[in-house]
């Protein structure tokens, strides 16, 4: 039986390797910013439960959230877009067949967004912000359980038609997958690693990989292409090695020098890499034995266009660096005036 659906007929407008190194490119950035809010509003909402230079640096942190609530949600946009350009047949599907949740994603951000504000302007009002923040927090963990969701079941066509005959309203939720948990804790973990407890992060990752398919597994070491995917894997582990060291420099280390935190920053840009580096591997070689070879497709580039996005990106970038040393700029004004 076919599982996934025809391809579509319209050739790719790039070549393959191009749309998965920005899709690489673009997620490890989506990470990256997920981490900081999810890690950040959880040491911001603690910072609040105390009075003095706990609750002025919760208060300084919360301002900042919303900030990276901007990057989170448009650093997700073009990797869900590559996504979908790479593996529309299983993610469509699997978009559908949850339609009811992915739906409402767009309002729980909505209102995640609104709390983070309601938290700031709470702390700057001097009043009770604990459970604001909490709650936007835990909204902001089911919108990765629900990702968590999608994106382990674009994996599993054998599961399909049984949750459409089920329901074709998306309003069911798929049971049954093992690697679910650990990999959306992963990620939750992601946060709480940049928050400090690093061994929890280490603990889901490992996890997160045992629970692979063995089959998944073995690709991951032999495959001609993918054990190169796989080998991400052990950069994931040496990184945060040495990620947990710094810390531990800068921490006991009595350094504070400005390079600490360009080079931590480094290092967790690094790791999300890594991680998506490798569950990109997983992702390929389970769907390869499913049945869809994500590099079987009829590609037509288009230069033109691949040259003007390409310009436009590098554009971006250079704008978002230039607004970043801007923010960073008016700080030191500010406190010059002080
Ligand atoms: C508070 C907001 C958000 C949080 C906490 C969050 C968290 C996550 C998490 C945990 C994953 C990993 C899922 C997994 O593979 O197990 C993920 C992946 C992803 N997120 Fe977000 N996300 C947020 C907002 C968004 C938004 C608004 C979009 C879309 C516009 C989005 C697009 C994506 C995409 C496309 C992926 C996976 C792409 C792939 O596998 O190729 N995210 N996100």
């Amino acid at each position: 039986m076919q599982s996934f659906p025809a391809v579509d007929p319209i050739p790719l407008p790039a070549p393959i390797w191009l749309l998965k190194l920005l899709h690489i490119v673009t997620l490890s950035l989506h990470f990256v910013a997920v981490e900081m809010l999810l890690g950040g509003l959880l040491i911001a909402v603690l910072l609040s439960l105390f009075r003095g230079p706990s609750n002025i640096a919760a208060r300084a942190l919360a301002r900042r959230l919303t900030v990276v609530m901007t990057f989170v949600i448009n650093l997700a946009v073009p990797p869900l877009l590559f996504a979908q350009v790479l593996y529309g047949r299983a993610l469509y599907t699997s978009s559908v067949l949850i339609g009811a949740y992915w739906i409402s994603i767009i309002g729980i951000l909505c209102l995640t967004y609104w709390l983070l504000y309601r938290f700031t302007a709470r702390l700057e009002a001097g009043k009770s912000a604990w459970w604001v923040g909490l709650s936007a927090w835990v909204l902001a963990g089911f919108i990765g359980r629900l990702l968590s969701t999608n994106m382990t079941l674009m994996l599993r066509p054998e599961v399909w038609r049984d949750m459409y005959t089920a329901s074709g309203a998306g309003i069911y939720l798929p049971g049954g997958d093992p690697t679910l948990t650990p990999r959306w804790l992963l990620m939750m973990a992601g946060g709480l690693f940049i928050g400090g407890l690093w061994l929890v992060y280490l603990a889901a990752g490992l996890w997160a990989n045992s629970v692979q398919p063995d089959f998944v597994k073995a690709s991951l070491h032999t495959d001609r292409l993918y054990k190169f995917f796989g080998l991400a894997g052990y950069g994931w582990l040496a990184l945060v090695v040495v990620a947990v060291l710094l810390a531990a420099v800068a921490g006991f280390g009595k350094i504070s020098a400005g390079w600490l935190g360009w080079a931590g920053v480094l290092v967790a840009v690094l790791i999300e890499i890594m991680l998506v580096v490798y569950r990109d591997g997983v992702r390929d070689v389970t769907l390869l034995a499913k049945g869809y070879d994500v590099w079987n497709r009829v590609v037509v580039t288009n230069w033109w266009v691949v040259g003007l996005f390409l310009v436009l990106f590098v554009a971006g970038l250079g704008v978002i660096g230039w607004l970043v040393s801007v923010v960073a700029r008016a700080r030191k004004v500010m406190e010059g005036a002080a």
